[in-house]
């Protein structure tokens, strides 16, 4: 069986013959039938808008590797700072690389004084931490005018070292603001996740739970990337103008805020919350099926089997819940779990429980308000974001995102005055 696809256009009988690799065949085909020809393609359902090396994903059977290994073995074995060199790199760093990257990271935690006090201080005092984090991140970038030069290689390091350090510092400030408790200053002796845990909690005798740091840690290795999701083409696409990495990420995180994607962790708690009990899980599902809802953390654009990172966490969570004692809604996410993969409706539209449907619970446990499980999301995929950012301008078949469009509006016509209308 030949490898290759042949288009033909009927209107002129023109035929093209293209490979097909990797289950993709280059949109040049149409092009060359006739250049004014576009594949109308509305959310990018069957668009493969770049050629990536940083995480492969197949829905079908549950598989999410970044950079060749299995996710599993990554949230057992590794490290958040481990797999955020990986994304960046291609490759796990060795002992020395780890140590370098992670002093890199470690020093450059600390945010200028005037994001604090001039800066977060400005907020409403009921402001969405989400919304006072995407802002954050593109106020950051102004602070590092080096920052605007995307084509140098040590301009591009220094920003993803600081984007990637700042991230939890910005984070805790952004919740420390909306309680009007004071900020904790990044402790540099501390992991990566501990830093972010001690700079949310301390006050007093704290001290960061180990089990506690080490699913902190885990949530991050698993959000760090999903490839071409909603938030991290709006990184390629607005870093594709070579705009600045914050301003990029700033708009990534923002795509990140609404409900369909990782703003769906909040929107689940606020649902079990609103079922209330496990008497009410099959009402709630008839109401989701007569289309007066969605069953928050069920669902995935790519994933029709299962999503391999709701399987970890789901475990995850048995772990924190021993530290923290079980979060009450635990027991109506698993009646609405075991209610909703019995039933016709979700089974036959291979509708699973997601990254969302469980992290949520753990969050909650961990002592986090819903507002911040969008933060939590945005921080570890800030490494997933500036990976697609770098491999996007290290590419010579990259250019400035410009879609076309179906245009459907009237034809031209003459204006009328304004008296004549
Ligand atoms: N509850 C009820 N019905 C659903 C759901 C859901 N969660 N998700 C999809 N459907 C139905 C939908 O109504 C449609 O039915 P029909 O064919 O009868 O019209 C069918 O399933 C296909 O849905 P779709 O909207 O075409 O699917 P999509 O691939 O465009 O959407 C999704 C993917 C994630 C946006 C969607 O499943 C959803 O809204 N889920 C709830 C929100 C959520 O949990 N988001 C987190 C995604 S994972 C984290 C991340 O990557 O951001």
């Amino acid at each position: 069986m030949p490898e290759t696809i042949t288009i033909t256009d009927d209107r002129t009988g023109k035929t093209v013959t293209v490979p097909i690799e990797g289950g993709v065949f280059p949109s040049s085909a149409l092009r060359e039938l006739d250049p004014t020809l576009y594949c109308y393609d509305p959310a990018y359902l069957s668009t493969a808008s770049t050629k990536s090396s940083i995480t492969y994903l197949d829905g079908e059977n549950g598989v999410l590797r970044y950079g060749g290994y299995p996710i599993e073995q990554l949230a057992e074995k590794s490290t958040y700072l481990e797999v955020a060199y990986l994304l960046l790199n291609g490759e796990l760093p060795n002992t020395e690389q780890l140590s370098d990257w992670t002093h890199d990271v470690t020093h450059h935690t600390f945010i200028h004084e005037n994001m604090r006090k001039k800066f977060a201080e400005g907020f409403h005092y009921d402001a969405h931490p989400m919304g006072m984090f995407v802002s954050a991140i593109a106020a950051l970038g102004t602070f590092y005018t080096g920052s605007k030069d995307v084509t140098d290689p040590d301009q591009r390091n220094i920003q993803i070292r600081r984007l990637i350090a700042k991230s939890p510092t910005i984070a805790a400030m952004c919740y420390k603001f909306s309680v009007g408790l004071p900020y904790n200053q990044p402790s540099n002796e501390l992991s990566y996740a501990a830093n972010f845990l001690n700079m949310m909690w301390k006050i007093g005798d704290y001290e960061v739970d180990p089990v506690l740091e080490r699913a902190m840690d885990v949530l991050f290795i698993l959000h760090a990337d999903h490839e071409q999701n909603c938030g991290t083409t709006a990184m390629r696409v607005i870093g594709s103008s070579h705009a600045d990495p914050y301003s990029s990420a700033a708009g990534a995180a923002s795509a990140l805020y609404g409900p369909l994607h990782g703003g769906a962790n909040e929107a689940v708690v606020r649902m079990l919350t609103d079922i209330g009990s496990i008497e009410n899980v099959p009402a709630f599902l008839e109401s989701v099926k007569n289309g007066e809802g969605r069953l928050m953390g069920f669902g995935h654009r790519v994933y029709k089997n299962f999503d391999p990172r709701a399987t970890i966490i789901k475990e995850t969570a048995y772990k924190v819940f021993e530290v923290t004692g079980k979060n009450p809604l635990l027991d109506i996410a698993l009646k609405l779990e075991e209610a909703a993969l019995a039933d016709p409706y979700f089974v036959d539209r291979k509708l699973y429980p997601n990254v969302d449907f469980y992290s949520g619970l753990i969050y909650q446990a961990m002592g986090f308000p819903t507002s911040m499980f969008t933060v939590l999301f945005a921080i570890p995929r800030m490494s997933g974001w500036l990976a697609h950012w770098q491999e996007l301008l290290n590419d010579p078949a990259q250019k400035i995102s410009r879609p076309r469009q179906w245009y459907a509006g009237p034809d031209e016509r003459n204006y009328i005055d304004l008296a004549n209308r």
